[in-house]
C-alpha cells in the first residue's frame, strides 16, 4: 500500500477537502512542526518544484507563511504582486497565469479579490493551484491552521468542542472556510454579530445564530474573533466602531464575568480596542501567535501533500 494521498489535486476551499484529507494535514503538519522547531529547519522535499505566490490583495501573514513554508522544503520561489505587475496595464488573470506557467512553474498560490478566481484557475492552468483567500468566499489554510491549533490545543480531543466565530461574518472568507472545517470535524459552530454583518443563508449551513456577545461567550469552549473588514463595506452596517467595540468587542470584563476559562484566537491583522482588547488578544487565554507559527507548519503539509499527486 502506497503513502496516504489527498482525494484532490488543488485546495481550493474546505468545502471539496474530505475529513480523511484534512487528517491527514494535521498528521503532516505535526510532522513538520516538529521539523521547524530543530536547529536545522530545512528538508529537501520540494526540492525541483517551483511554486509563484500570486497575490492580487494585500497580506501580511499568509504570504509570508507560505513563502517561509516553501523555503522550508526546497522550493524554488518566486512572487508576484498585482500592485507592480502588468495587471496594471490591462493583463487578464488567465494571461498572467499562463506567461507565469511558461517560465515552468509547478503549483501557485493565489490570493485575489474576486470569491471563484483560484477555481477558474484550477479548471484552465496546468499547476496545483493553493487558495490564500478568495474575496468573501473561502480561506482554507486559515481554517486548517485555525483547526489545527484548536486540535492541538485539546489534545486531539475536538469532537463536540462548541466554537463561536464573533465579527463581520458576512465580509469573512475565515468564517465560511472555519464551519466548513470544524463542522467536517465534528465541532458545534455559533456565529455572533450585529444581525447586519449575519448572512440570511447562515441559518442554512447548521451553525447557531446569537446576537448577544456574552451569552455566546459562556456557550463556547473556543472564540475565534474577527476583524471588521470596513475596505469590503459599501454601506453602513453599525453606527460607529465605538458601538461595535461596546456591544461585540471582546474584553477583559467579558471574560471575567464567564464561569469557565475559554480559549481566544483571531486570524489577524487585530483591530486592538475594536473587536478584541490587548488584554484579552495578549492574556493567557490566547493562542493567537500559535496560529500564526502552527500556520507555517499547515501550509507545508498542504504544499508537500499536492506535490505527492503530482504524475
Ligand atoms: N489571516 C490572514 O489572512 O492575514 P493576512 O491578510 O495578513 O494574510
Amino acid at each position: 500500500m502506497g503513502k496516504p494521498q489527498l482525494s484532490v489535486n488543488h485546495v481550493t476551499g474546505i468545502k471539496e477537502l474530505s475529513r480523511e484529507d484534512i487528517f491527514l494535514i494535521f498528521e503532516t503538519a505535526n510532522e513538520f512542526k516538529q521539523v521547524i522547531n530543530r536547529p536545522i529547519k530545512k528538508v529537501p522535499s520540494l526540492r525541483d518544484i517551483t511554486i509563484a505566490n500570486l497575490f492580487f490583495e494585500d497580506s501580511t501573514r499568509t504570504k509570508l507563511s507560505f513563502e517561509l513554508a516553501e523555503k522550508r522544503l526546497s522550493a524554488d520561489v518566486i512572487n508576484f504582486s498585482a500592485s507592480s505587475s502588468s495587471v496594471k496595464k490591462g493583463e487578464t488573470l488567465i494571461d498572467t497565469v499562463n506567461n507565469i506557467l511558461y517560465m515552468k512553474v509547478d503549483m501557485i498560490v493565489m490570493r485575489h479579490p474576486s470569491p471563484g478566481a483560484p477555481h477558474l484557475l484550477a479548471k484552465h492552468v496546468n499547476a496545483n493551484i493553493v487558495n490564500a483567500g478568495d474575496g468573501t468566499h473561502e480561506h482554507p489554510t486559515q481554517a486548517l491552521l485555525d483547526t489545527f491549533s484548536i486540535y492541538q490545543h485539546f489534545n486531539g480531543e475536538i469532537k463536540g468542542k462548541k466554537v463561536v466565530i464573533v465579527g463581520d461574518i458576512m465580509h469573512s472568507r475565515v468564517a465560511l472556510s472555519n464551519i466548513y472545517a470544524m463542522q467536517k470535524l465534528g465541532m458545534e459552530v455559533m456565529v455572533c454579530g450585529p444581525s447586519t454583518l449575519i448572512p440570511k443563508y447562515f441559518h442554512e449551513l447548521g451553525v447557531l445564530v446569537e446576537n448577544n456577545v456574552q451569552k455566546a461567550l459562556e456557550w463556547c469552549d473556543v472564540a475565534n474573533i474577527l476583524r471588521i473588514q470596513l475596505e469590503r463595506q459599501q454601506i453602513r452596517y453599525f453606527p460607529s466602531l465605538r458601538e461595535y467595540a461596546m456591544y461585540f468587542g471582546v474584553n477583559r470584563q467579558r471574560l471575567d464575568n464567564l464561569s469557565k476559562n475559554i480559549l481566544i484566537m483571531h486570524p489577524g491583522p487585530i483591530n486592538r480596542g475594536i473587536e478584541i482588547t490587548s488584554d484579552v488578544a495578549d492574556s493567557e487565554h490566547s493562542i493567537i501567535l500559535e496560529q500564526v507559527e502552527n500556520g507555517v507548519a499547515v501550509r507545508m503539509a498542504v504544499l508537500y501533500l499536492l506535490a505527492s499527486t503530482r504524475k
